[in-house]
């Protein structure tokens, strides 16, 4: 396997932070070329000089997105932070009568298992009322698979066994083993590809924003820029969930904290 210097090291650093606001440590250097080993070979290149070049050769659109999928992480599972659905649940029933739709966005949506969680819970908590979940990630790639609502068994442990029978088919004979989300749940999520890092699309206002586990990626100019963003789409009262080990401290005074990774919008 090719090695990658430091130079080469310090090129991509640079590519994946104008790209998608990633800050990469030195500790990153062998994930950086490990991940993108396998593209030197798919494109004949005998250097990560020869890759790097290619992607900044304007030639590459497709080779950039493909890059910027594999340097991003995307763990994710069903149900993860359970508090913030027991809360979600919570607001949710308190809006079961009102006249507005309900609306709840996951902007690092991942590979789809955080968006199905909180369409499960609105599905249950709010059956046939106007709501819709809107998940949204830089991959292409991670969007393609969350499209597909359709899971390995082992990944989906987290769901609770009434919501596994409701609005999960499990999977028989060549689909053994998997497990996929109910057509009718799919069709109430729709994914789009949003880079935070950039002027968002409009997505309309949202009752509740899932930002969790991204922040960790970014620097602190960047955190300050993306929570700016993403803030000015959550409606005045609204609620605004971060991963366990982020903080908004130096970063917004927009939201008031009113629990761990919790916070609400005056
Ligand atoms: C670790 S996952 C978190 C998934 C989910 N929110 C959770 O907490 O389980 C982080 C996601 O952020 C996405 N991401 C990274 N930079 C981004 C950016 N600039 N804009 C949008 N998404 C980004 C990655 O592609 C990845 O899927």
């Amino acid at each position: 396997m090719n090695t990658i210097t430091d130079t080469e090291f310090t090129r991509f650093q640079r590519f994946i932070f104008e790209a998608a606001g990633i800050t990469l440590t030195p500790a990153k250097k062998a994930l950086v070329c490990g991940r993108l080993a396998k593209r030197l070979q798919v494109n004949q290149l005998s250097s990560y000089t020869e890759y790097f070049e290619l992607l900044s050769s304007g030639a590459a659109a497709g080779e950039v997105q493909t890059a910027v999928d594999l340097l991003t992480t995307n763990e994710t599972y069903f149900f993860r932070e359970p508090k913030h659905f027991d809360l979600l649940r919570e607001l949710a029933l308190a809006a079961v009568s009102r006249p507005q739709p309900f609306r709840v966005w996951s902007a690092a949506s991942s590979t789809g298992e955080e968006c199905y969680s909180i369409t499960m819970v609105l599905a249950d908590c709010l059956g046939s009322a106007t709501w819709d979940v809107v998940g949204s990630d830089i991959s292409s790639r991670v969007l393609q698979r969350a499209r597909l609502g359709h899971y390995p068994l082992e990944r989906t442990r987290h769901i609770p066994p009434t919501y596994l029978k409701r609005f999960c088919l499990k999977g028989t004979g060549d689909q053994e083993g998997t497990l996929l989300v109910e057509r009718a749940l799919r069709n109430r999520v729709s994914f789009a590809q949003v880079n935070l890092n950039t002027d968002l699309p409009r997505l309309g206002s949202f009752d509740v924003i899932f930002l969790r586990n991204v922040m960790i990626y970014f620097n602190g100019d960047t955190k300050r820029q993306v929570v700016a963003r993403v803030l000015s789409l959550l409606k005045p009262g609204g609620h605004f969930f971060i991963g366990h080990s982020e903080s908004l401290n130096e970063i917004s005074s927009a939201v008031q904290q009113i629990a761990p990774s919790i916070y609400r919008k005056p």
